[in-house]
């Protein structure tokens, strides 16, 4: 019986590098379904905030809790970095690996890194060694690879940074499908359009601090911020 680990609660999350707070506090609450964008400036906290969540950063001050039980809360979610970190392995076993450590048999991994690959519109050689692929090729089979659990959580750090616009469709519609199956997805993204087309609610962060969050209907009708409008705007900050 999977048992959920969601809702994720931060309470005056702070994390703190050097003397200097990069994030916080934050106090917020990750329930319930669908897509939420992560918004902000260069440097405002976003990386920070996502691997905080995901349990990769040590934090400085205030609690963050999952529900459930340790090996759940790791084994239910996953991440892709906005450059995804290669193995030495084939494309297929890079994909199929996670079911491996869960124990299944190499060839039942096989074929499900096979499916995997075809949703994310993976077309390539899947026998060839990952460090032949291109970069958006990287980001199609990192998806893959983070969805062959169909994890509770996904975070996913400007997954399309890099990717053309044929790409950045693909993986849009895989995130949407995802969703739909019932995956909550945390996404950070500089693309106000992706966040305009993906979101169903926004957070908005500046110098590390949370100072918008709520549907994305309302961000985008009237952002309360003048840091969020000039963002929205493609204005430069002063
Ligand atoms: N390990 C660290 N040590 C010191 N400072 C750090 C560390 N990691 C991040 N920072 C700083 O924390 C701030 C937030 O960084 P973060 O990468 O979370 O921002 P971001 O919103 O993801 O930016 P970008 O849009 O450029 O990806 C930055 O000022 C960054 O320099
Ligand atoms: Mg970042």
């Amino acid at each position: 019986m999977v048992s959920p680990i969601l809702p994720l609660t931060l309470d005056e999350v702070e994390l703190r590098r050097q003397g200097k707070r990069i994030l916080g506090p934050v106090t917020y609450r990750l329930e319930g379904e669908g897509i939420t964008i992560v918004m902000g400036p260069n440097g405002a906290g976003k990386t920070s905030l996502l691997r905080c969540m995901h349990g990769l950063e040590r934090i400085s001050r205030g609690r963050m809790q999952w529900r459930g039980e340790a090996d759940q809360i790791r084994a239910r979610q996953a991440f892709v970095f906005q450059t995804p970190i290669l193995m030495r392995r084939s494309v297929i076993d890079c994909i199929a690996y996670p079911l491996i450590l869960d124990g299944l048999s190499r060839r039942e991994a096989r074929k499900a890194a096979e499916r995997e690959a075809d949703m994310v519109g993976l077309k390539v050689t899947l026998s060839a060694p990952v460090n032949v692929l291109s970069g958006g090729e990287r980001q199609k089979m990192a998806l893959a690879r983070a969805l062959i659990r169909a994890p509770e959580v996904l975070f996913l750090d400007e997954p399309c940074a890099n990717l053309d616009l044929h790409s950045t469709a693909e993986i849009e519609r895989v995130l949407t499908g995802a969703r739909d199956r019932g995956t909550r997805i945390v996404m950070s993204t500089h693309n106000v359009g992706q966040a305009r087309r993906l979101a169903d609610d926004i957070l908005f962060l500046s110098d590390g601090r949370l100072i918008e969050s709520g549907s994305r209907d309302a961000f985008f009708a009237g952002p309360g911020t003048p840091e969020a409008r000039a963002h929205i705007n493609g204005d430069l900050l002063p």
